[in-house]
């Protein structure tokens, strides 16, 4: 028979009987995705993998413990053969070729009638990668080529445009602390599918110069305001261009509800009857020590970590924040928008009980090449942060965990310079 390439389908397989022969490896890597499809799977073996049993006993397969006998693959509708034993698999391929079930084997691909295809997912498409050269089957090329589109297509390296299911709306794209890098998979391929970006002055700009020239990038700080707040000013303009049918894409930086205002703008956008969707983002709270050596918590050290936002005074009747309960607390305080204020912090949690020697770190402009890390003491870091002419936008870390990490990690070199 002459040999023709594989002809390519989706098997529908809900609620239909699949068997697979053998529980041990191909089995495990292949039952997640025949229990996502559906298909009702019967698993005959004397053994299986630990997970595989996991499976059988989550109820997510039935498990049969014998061996293949002559008619178990009456009334299936897709076979899997990998079992270790090559004469119980060639009569099992035998009798799904009476049968007429598709099958798959494991250890003989030519005597197979149906061969795996490489797949990954990305958001709503399934990506199969079959090869057309039946001698030279190489799994290893199928699965690179199968990872090349999927990876395109997450990153939005690869843009395939929706046609007809997209909907106009705004994504509040969280954008992660600076680094492009550090954007999710969802936020970059919803970056890249966008008509319209209005972007903040932190997170990765780096992603702004990759988008294509029919995109409009706005500059959140540039949307004139007049008689309107800031904040509305840029409500207003997420709600016009969606309006007008666009893909809107509001970049914040780190996370968007973390003092990144994106419960003002979703309700802002409900209000208008505008639909959108959130995407959650790395925040710099968490990151920006990170990337500059230091753990917000550690064993034996801190088993907590408060995040709070420094930008009014302690003493100042606008502030939140109840600083003499912090100074208490004994782990670690992350101060976000406290660059200005951090002496009269310092000051603050000195005078209600925390010790001058408190170790205090400063990191400015993280996970970016620019990033810079000052250290000091509650004692020292109003003066530090003049004499350092330390800048917004940095994070400041006040507790033990800022000296737990090696010297080599307290000023490492960030993870991707741009
Ligand atoms: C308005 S808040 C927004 C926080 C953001 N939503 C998040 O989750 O990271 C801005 C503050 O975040 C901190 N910040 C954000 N990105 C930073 C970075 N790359 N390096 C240092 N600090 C950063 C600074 O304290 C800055 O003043």
């Amino acid at each position: 028979m002459a040999e023709h390439p594989a002809y390519p389908v989706g098997l529908r397989l809900t609620g239909r009987r699949v068997v697979v022969l053998g529980g041990g490896q191909v089995a495990q890597r292949r039952l997640p995705a025949l229990i996502a499809a559906g298909g009702a799977v019967v698993l005959i073996s004397p053994e299986a993998t630990p997970s595989v049993e996991a499976m059988a006993d989550a109820g997510e397969i039935t498990w049969e413990r014998r061996r293949y006998t002559e008619g178990d693959l009456t009334d299936a509708w897709y076979a899997l053969i990998a079992t270790g034993d090559g004469e119980a698999n060639a009569r099992a391929s035998a009798e799904a070729e009476r049968h007429r079930v598709w099958c798959v084997r494991a250890d003989d691909a030519d005597q197979a009638t149906a061969w795996t295809p490489a797949t990954g997912h990305s958001e709503g498409v399934t990506v199969a990668v079959l090869t057309t050269d039946v001698k030279g089957r190489d799994p290893r090329h199928t699965a690179a080529i199968r990872d090349a589109v999927v990876e395109g297509l997450r990153d939005g390296t690869l843009v395939a445009r929706h046609h007809r299911t997209r909907t106009p709306g705004v994504a509040l794209v969280g954008g992660g602390p600076g680094d492009p890098d550090l954007i999710t998979v969802r936020g970059r391929r919803l970056l890249a599918e966008a008509d319209v970006v209005i972007a903040d002055r932190l997170g990765p700009r780096d992603l702004l110069a990759e988008l294509p020239p029919h995109v409009e990038v706005i500059d959140a700080a540039k949307i004139p305001y007049g008689r309107f707040m800031a904040q509305e000013a840029i409500n207003n303009a997420l709600i016009e261009h969606a309006r007008q049918g666009k893909a809107v894409v509001r970049l914040k930086g780190g996370d968007p509800y973390v003092f990144g205002r994106g419960m003002e703008e979703l309700h802002a956008l409900a209000e208008a009857g505008i639909a959108c969707t959130v995407v959650p983002g790395i925040s710099s709270s968490v990151s920006v020590p990170g990337a500059a050596g230091i753990p917000v918590t550690h064993r034996g050290v801190a088993h907590e970590f408060t995040v709070v936002s420094g930008h009014v005074a302690p003493d100042d009747e606008r502030s939140l924040v109840d600083w003499p309960s912090l100074a208490k607390l004994t782990g670690t305080l992350v101060v976000l928008m406290g660059v200005d204020k951090i002496g009269r912090i310092a000051e603050a949690l000195v005078a209600h009980g925390r010790s001058p020697q408190t170790p205090v770190a400063l990191i400015q402009e993280g996970t970016t090449a620019a990033q810079r890390r000052v250290d000091a003491t509650l004692a020292t870091v109003g003066e530090t942060v003049r004499a350092e002419e330390v800048r917004p936008p940095a994070v400041i870390v006040i507790g033990e965990v800022v000296n737990v990490g090696p010297p080599a990690a307290r000023a490492p070199k960030p993870s991707r310079p741009s």
